[in-house]
């Protein structure tokens, strides 16, 4: 079976958030489950030289871009035995950032475009794409609207996976001719049409013959008009083809017990190991070395992940005897606040602003808590690597936190974290309290700790859920041709 993932992200070539993590470690458990899954993505500029330098030329040609007719050059690269194609013209991807260009509606039409083109340029033709977001999501409608006419395209089916609905990459109507010469006659709303725009991520939900989200609580959330995003009448028109499949992560990369990055690895039988870590942390930030609750804060700063909730009750989350780090990098308005308040409580709270990958992992080693009290949260992996080293989240429950944290049950002693349910900040407020009180139950805190880290919340289980999607689609379609 081929299957050729469509993304514009993917560790370890470039990454802005957890949809890198999933393309670059998805692929690999479907492969050893005998797949031949292949990734597709945008050479951008800030690839590093170290890949760059080994990409090989496949291919040149132009890509219809409306009226723009576009350089497309197709490069291949192989890394630990798996192929990528990397799609290249320096005119929309040799810039700074990933996203948040004006033109970002024209760079990933043609990434589309590109993307479908290749396929016949490559002789590879797949039994699935896989697409993922919005960056990717006129590839289901225009392989159902223009290519199926081709023979060699005339099979393939589409998954689309859900990792974050609320960008759908909106464009103006104008769009549909100028980046992708269809006439007036998609503009319905059976078609593209959006509140009098156009939608790319709708394309794929109406097109793609499979659709998945990464958790089972987001699939449900999505339906909803709280978390639907305005697409949740289509989604619910759709829920007999929506599937949730919860994330995983890469354990060759996050495991407390080889990781390279931690100046003390450790092991759930080990957990007192765990304890250098913290320390080194407290040293590094310049923080007294003393036996209190750490909590650490791991995430883009956006308001998705609930940071509004956080700035609520600064000042009483800080009147507590804790430490607190905050990493990450986003929304300006977020960086200063936690400057400010870096600059205000010093002694207690640091914020490093920026991103630094071997540090994030010292900190979730170092940490006894991981907040993260997302107003929605469609996965997130933070939690899951956080449980992972033995560090309790303290979650709000929606999405694909509330598939993966149990608060604590003092009673029967079940659980692996704790969490609240109302987007509410004294919610919040009062579900920390209550982890520092545990904090200092030395027997359930270490039946905690232990809990967490035996959790397996490897890709092990998931990946064959996407493997016995593709192939019931692929067996499916074999039946039609008998
Ligand atoms: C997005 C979501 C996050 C999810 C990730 C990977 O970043 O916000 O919840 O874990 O995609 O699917």
């Amino acid at each position: 079976m081929k299957v050729l993932f469509a993304v514009s992200e993917c560790v370890p070539f470039i990454k802005s958030g957890g949809l890198a993590d999933v393309a670059g470690s998805l692929p690999k458990e479907l492969k050893n489950l005998g797949t031949d899954v292949r990734i597709m993505m945008p050479k951008y500029g800030t690839i590093p030289d170290q890949f760059k330098k080994d990409m090989k030329k496949k291919a040149e040609f132009t890509v219809e871009v409306g009226w723009r007719n576009q350089y497309c050059g197709i490069e291949e690269y192989t890394y630990q035995n798996m192929i990528y194609y990397f799609i290249d013209n320096e005119q929309y991807f040799k810039r700074d950032r990933l996203y948040g260009y004006d033109d970002d509606g024209e760079r990933f039409a043609y990434f589309n475009q590109a993307v479908l083109e290749s396929l016949a340029q490559l002789s590879f033709y797949p039994d699935i794409i896989h697409c993922h977001d919005w960056h990717t999501g006129m590839i289901p409608f225009l392989l159902k609207r223009r290519y199926q006419s081709r023979d060699e395209y005339a099979q393939m089916k589409t998954i689309f996976t859900i990792h974050n609905l609320q960008f759908q990459g909106i464009m103006p109507k104008e769009a549909l001719k100028d980046l992708f010469n269809l006439d007036d006659r998609y503009f319905h709303i059976d078609e593209l049409e959006f509140y009098g725009n156009i939608n790319f991520m709708k394309g794929a939900l109406i097109a793609a013959d499979k659709i998945t989200t990464v958790s089972p609580t987001y699939m449900s959330e999505i339906q909803t008009d709280y978390y639907g995003e305005k697409l949740n009448g289509l989604l619910t028109a759709r829920r007999a083809d929506l599937i949730g499949i919860l994330n995983g992560i890469d354990e060759e990369i996050y495991n407390p017990a080889y990781d390279a990055n931690l100046i003390q690895p450790y092991h759930s039988s080990l957990i007192q190991d765990k304890q250098t870590n913290k320390v080194h942390i407290q040293q590094r930030f310049a923080l007294d070395v003393k036996d209190i609750p750490l909590i650490t804060m791991i995430t883009r700063l956006t308001k998705q992940k609930g940071l509004e909730l956080v700035r609520a009750v600064f000042h009483e989350i800080m009147r507590e005897d804790i430490q607190m780090i905050v990493l990450g990098t986003g929304d300006p308005e977020f960086e200063h606040f936690f400057r400010e308040m870096e600059y205000r409580y010093g002694n207690k709270f640091k914020a490093y602003v920026g991103f630094d990958e071997g540090l994030a992992h010292q900190l979730y080693a170092g940490a006894d808590l991981f907040l993260m009290p997302s107003k929605f949260e469609p996965c997130g992996l933070g939690q899951l690597i956080a449980l992972k080293y033995g560090t309790l989240p303290i979650v709000r429950e929606t999405g694909g936190l509330n598939d993966t944290v149990q608060s604590f049950n003092e009673y029967t002693w079940d659980g692996n974290g704790f969490s609240f349910s109302n987007f509410n900040a004294h919610d919040m407020l009062y579900t920390i309290r209550r982890a520092l009180h545990f904090y200092y139950e030395r027997s359930v805190w270490t039946h905690l700790t232990e809990t967490a880290m035996l959790m397996n919340y490897s890709w092990s289980q998931s990946a064959v859920k996407y493997f016995e999607l593709y192939r019931n689609l692929v067996s499916r379609s074999e039946m039609y041709v008998l």
